[in-house]
């Protein structure tokens, strides 16, 4: 919970906004039938943030898989962004890994997402490793960064 927002878990009724969210925050977007997709599995888990209003700024979807969950996504809003809903969201992840039956967190980032990079190394991730030109559109290496949430 941050000031002026929840967090909630994604319904069908936001996938309209996640893919404004997508198209807004990541040059390959996710479109509605990947969305869709892996809302409907059961190792999928998806949170967003919701306003007083109930409109979605942000939201963040997981994998969990053998007590290791990986960030698939994290995207809020152009017009909501340094409000700290990025680092809530993450937040919840992490207050949420019993329930979640989570020991680590994974993700991968660009190397020159700066943003991002702050936010996670502001909650304790630790940079693991480097994946050469994974990204493409541009084409970009990755961060591999994770953080080991029994240590915390
Ligand atoms: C990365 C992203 C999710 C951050 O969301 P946000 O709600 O703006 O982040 P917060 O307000 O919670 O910021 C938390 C911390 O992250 C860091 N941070 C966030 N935006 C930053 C920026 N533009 N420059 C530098 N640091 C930044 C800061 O350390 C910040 O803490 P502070 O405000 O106390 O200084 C958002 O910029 C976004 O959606 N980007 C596009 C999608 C993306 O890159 N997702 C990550 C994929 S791995």
């Amino acid at each position: 919970m941050g000031s002026g927002f929840d967090i909630v878990p994604l319904d069908a009724g936001a996938v309209e906004a996640c893919i404004s969210l997508e198209e807004a925050s990541f040059s390959v977007p996710w479109g509605r039938q990947t969305l869709e997709q892996l809302m409907n599995s059961s190792a999928f888990r998806f949170f967003c943030a919701k306003d007083g209003e109930g409109f979605v700024c942000g939201y963040v979807g997981v994998l969990c898989a053998c007590g290791e969950g990986q960030i698939l996504r994290l995207a809020v809003l152009p017009s909501r962004r340094r409000e700290g809903i990025g680092r809530a969201l993450v937040e919840f992840i992490i207050s949420s890994a019993d329930v979640l039956r989570l020991e680590r967190l994974t993700l991968e980032v660009r190397a020159s997402n700066e943003p991002a990079i702050r936010l996670y190394e502001g909650l304790g991730f630790l940079k693991t490793g480097e994946r050469k030109n994974y990204y493409s559109e541009p084409r970009e290496d990755a961060w591999l960064m994770d953080l080991d949430l029994g240590r915390r």
